[in-house]
């Protein structure tokens, strides 16, 4: 894809993007302390006020910028991904942390071009983190470049996961969690796979994997981890696209031993 094209306002995509997830991270920050409705989407899976609104301001905000391009959020979305460009927000990752006042949590938006993403950003608004990548221009952490770890023995990784929405998704990952240990250096199960991806791409943790995600949860995380070095797949080791249903990253040689160590284990399936 060539250069990417320049909004109605005059800004560029990157620009627009960050401006996007800092208006919704002064919200988010905003509302954290205070009372929040919730309502349960699934057996464990909620979906709270600040997550309607904080999509509804990204959208506006997107829609000002580029009228003519399309949007999908995780609290909107009908099941249909337009062709052509297309937002891609999570208004909130980490939703279960936000409600219950733990602080790790972040938002996500990208643009994606007929299933392809070619820009994206997490931003952590209680660390003010901004991770963003643009296609084949690396990937940065506040404006510096990041790189994805170069450890190339488990022994000596950080592993990170999180049990997604599925019952499979935790009793499998526990799985391979046991088949690891103890050969490993440590677990971290932090509630946003958004941020667990971010941090893989940052080199802080070693790999990280997921049983079960959506588009809005990894938009940003596969460009992330792609652009900082590192290899993005589904459960079965084929490259990462927005609708993999799990995903696995880590630098290729992590990537290759984790595979070999997890054949045949049920998360593979
Ligand atoms: C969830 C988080 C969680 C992951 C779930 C996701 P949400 O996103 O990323 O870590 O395990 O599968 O759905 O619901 O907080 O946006
Ligand atoms: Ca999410
Ligand atoms: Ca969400």
């Amino acid at each position: 894809m060539s250069a990417l094209p320049i909004s109605k306002k005059g800004k560029t995509v990157g620009e627009v993007i960050e401006e996007a997830v800092r208006l919704a991270g002064d919200i988010l920050l905003k509302r954290f302390n205070e009372t929040k409705t919730i309502k349960n989407k699934g057996p464990k899976d909620i979906v709270t006020d600040v997550d309607l609104e904080v999509e509804e301001i990204i959208f506006e905000h997107l829609e000002n910028n580029y009228p003519e391009m399309s949007m999908i959020g995780e609290e909107s979305y009908d099941g249909k991904m337009p062709d052509g460009f297309v937002w891609i927000v999570d208004p909130i990752d980490g939703t279960r942390n936000y409600a219950a006042g733990i602080p790790i949590f972040s938002v996500v938006v990208a643009l994606s071009y007929n299933g392809q993403v070619i820009a994206g950003a997490n931003f952590d608004p209680k660390k003010n983190e901004l991770f963003e990548a643009e296609k084949g221009k690396g990937a940065f952490l506040n404006g510096n470049r990041i790189k994805i770890s170069d450890k190339t023995e488990m022994e000596k990784s950080i592993i990170g996961m999180d049990l997604s929405y599925n019952d499979n998704g935790a009793k499998f990952g526990f799985e391979i969690i046991q088949k690891l240990w103890p050969d490993i250096q440590t677990v971290r199960i932090i509630g946003s796979s958004a941020l667990g991806i971010s941090y893989v791409a940052t080199g802080r943790t070693d790999l990280y994997f997921n049983y079960n995600l959506k588009p809005w949860d990894i938009a940003a995380g596969i460009l992330l981890i792609e652009e900082s070095g590192g290899i993005a797949t589904d459960r079965k080791g084929e490259k990462a696209n927005l609708f993999s249903e799990g995903i696995l990253v880590a630098n290729a040689t992590l990537h290759k031993t984790f595979l070999e160590i997890t054949d045949n284990m049920k998360w593979r399936s």
